[in-house]
């Protein structure tokens, strides 16, 4: 895999003037969740204990996400020296426990396992396209750049052996299916909402349902089209559905009306809080 490391990233860039704040919200939050990504891979890897050649790239994948975190960490702490990140971070692990001894993986299948990860990362890299294209601050914009492309690859990475345990699993497509629309919309669980709550420093109780919503409020009004018809396209062509052919072109729209129906009421949500 292509190799980048924080130093890479051109810090002299970075313009204060051109900080979002509400940006740098989101990178800490995204930060955190991105550093708890070697547990993740503990647990691929404890799903996957006789496939040496998989656990192998599992465990270079989640030193990929960790080098993620720690790229939106320094800039979090560059735009706010304030930010306190060991502090963060233990408060959003102590409520978001991995379990990295499970022996089965929770999608029922390693095929689900794979599908899922699928889901994550081709939603992941557009999160990254749309902040990358909406944000005006350079640096920002460099590291949103640079982990869109690495989660697109790891995309393909899983894709690649997601096709393998499709056909030793005999995975067939609805069940797959079952598994992208269950992952799609634990997507709006609150992992990176109660991230983005720890990071934001706040005194106040954490309210899980505000919370989702306040989050999403704030990320789901930056995607455009082209982020969403890439990203669901990837997802059908994971579940087994050609996102050229008729039915893959009619789900895409429906999608992107569905997307655009729920971002639009939670901007006038957040415009009327
Ligand atoms: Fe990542
Ligand atoms: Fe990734």
């Amino acid at each position: 895999m292509p190799q980048w490391t924080v130093d890479d990233i051109a810090w002299d860039k970075f313009d204060p003037k051109k900080v979002d704040p509400e940006m740098v919200r989101i990178a800490k939050a995204a930060c955190m969740v991105e550093h708890h990504s070697g547990d993740y891979g503990a647990y691929l890897c404890s799903v996957f204990p006789d496939d040496a050649e998989f656990s192998a790239a599992a465990a270079a994948w989640a030193q990929e996400e960790i080098r993620h975190g720690q790229a939106l960490r320094r800039y979090a702490e560059l735009a706010d020296p304030s930010f306190n990140f060991d502090e963060a971070f233990e408060r959003f692990v102590a409520n978001h426990k991995i379990d990295t001894t499970a022996k089965e993986s929770v999608r029922g299948s390693r095929c689900g396992e794979l599908v899922a990860r699928c889901v994550v990362e081709v939603g992941t890299s557009a999160h990254y396209s749309a902040l990358r294209d909406s944000a005006t601050e350079p640096v920002f914009r460099e590291i949103c750049q640079r982990i869109a492309g690495d989660e697109f690859r790891h995309y393909k990475l899983f894709y690649t052996y997601m096709k393998r345990y499709q056909k030793a699993e005999r995975i067939n497509l609805l069940a797959r299916a079952k598994v992208a629309a269950g992952r799609l919309f634990e997507s709006a669980d609150d992992e990176l909402a109660y991230a983005y709550h720890c990071g934001s420093g706040e005194s106040l109780p954490y309210d899980r349902r505000r919370a989702i919503k306040s989050y999403a409020a704030r990320t789901l009004p930056l995607y455009r089209y082209g982020h969403v018809e890439l990203g669901f396209g990837m997802t059908l062509k994971a579940v087994g559905i050609k996102p050229q052919g008729l039915a893959g072109k009619v789900l895409t729209r429906l999608a992107w009306a569905a997307f655009r129906g729920y971002a639009r009421y939670l901007e006038r949500g957040l415009a009327h809080a």
